[in-house]
């Protein structure tokens, strides 16, 4: 494969906010009268906050309207966005730079592609902004993972061939969305739960650009 391109998720790729969802979704349901472990959370991967808080209410068993979801939602966001306004460089995930730095240094474009309305303030935050040719994020895409377009977008704003291009994810409905847009997709986690990628590496840090030439 002639690689052009490299496309990453956020949350759980790049950085490790998935333990401030956690604490600020934990926080909602101990407000709401119920208990919510890091398990349940495994659940909120990847999904948007409409809808993980779908999951979250299911789980307390609580039917609310419309109208006090959003507000729910917004106090959610707000716990989250408190926690994610004091991130440091320090918390980008292991190698992730030196990876980022040898794309950039070898001419393959770069996105993240993330469901996340708060991904540019994570990226500022840490950073990261340098290393990414476009950011395509929840406030720019209608559809959820796994539709493919926030994918699909990321690939059109840089211009390259969906089949030249590598999806970076750790999440299920995220390596669905990367197959369903026709992209290969390498997931960042375990094989047990990302078993539909195309293939599956723990982390960056022991992952260089050479492991790109075998693909
Ligand atoms: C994804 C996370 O990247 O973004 C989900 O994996 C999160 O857990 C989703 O719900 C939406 O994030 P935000 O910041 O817009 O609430
Ligand atoms: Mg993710």
């Amino acid at each position: 494969m002639k690689i052009e391109a490299c496309i990453f998720d956020l949350d759980g790729v790049i950085v490790d906010t998935a333990k401030y969802h956690y604490l600020a979704w934990e926080k909602l349901a101990k407000e709401l009268g119920f208990n919510f472990s890091k398990k349940d959370n495994e659940r909120l991967k990847g999904v948007s906050r409409m809808r993980s808080l779908d999951i979250l209410l299911e789980i307390g068993n609580l039917n609310l309207n419309n109208s006090e979801k959003i507000e729910l939602a917004k106090k959610k966001n707000s716990w989250y966005v408190e926690y994610i306004s004091k991130m440091t460089p320090e918390e980008i995930l292991p190698g992730v730079v030196s990876f980022l730095k040898s794309l950039k240094d070898n001419g393959i474009k770069t996105a993240i592609g993330s469901a996340s309305k708060n991904a540019l303030t994570i990226i500022e935050r840490t950073d990261l902004l340098k290393y990414f040719d476009t950011i395509i994020d929840g406030n720019k895409v209608s559809e959820a993972k796994p539709n493919p377009e926030v994918f699909l977008k990321a690939a059109k704003e840089l211009n390259i061939k969906i089949e030249n291009s590598i999806v970076f994810e750790d999440a299920k409905a995220g390596i669905e969305a990367a197959k369903n847009g026709g992209f290969y997709c390498i997931g960042i986690g375990s094989a047990d739960i990302l078993y539909k990628a195309n293939r599956v590496i723990p982390d960056f840090k022991n992952f260089t650009i050479a492991n790109l030439a075998v693909l």
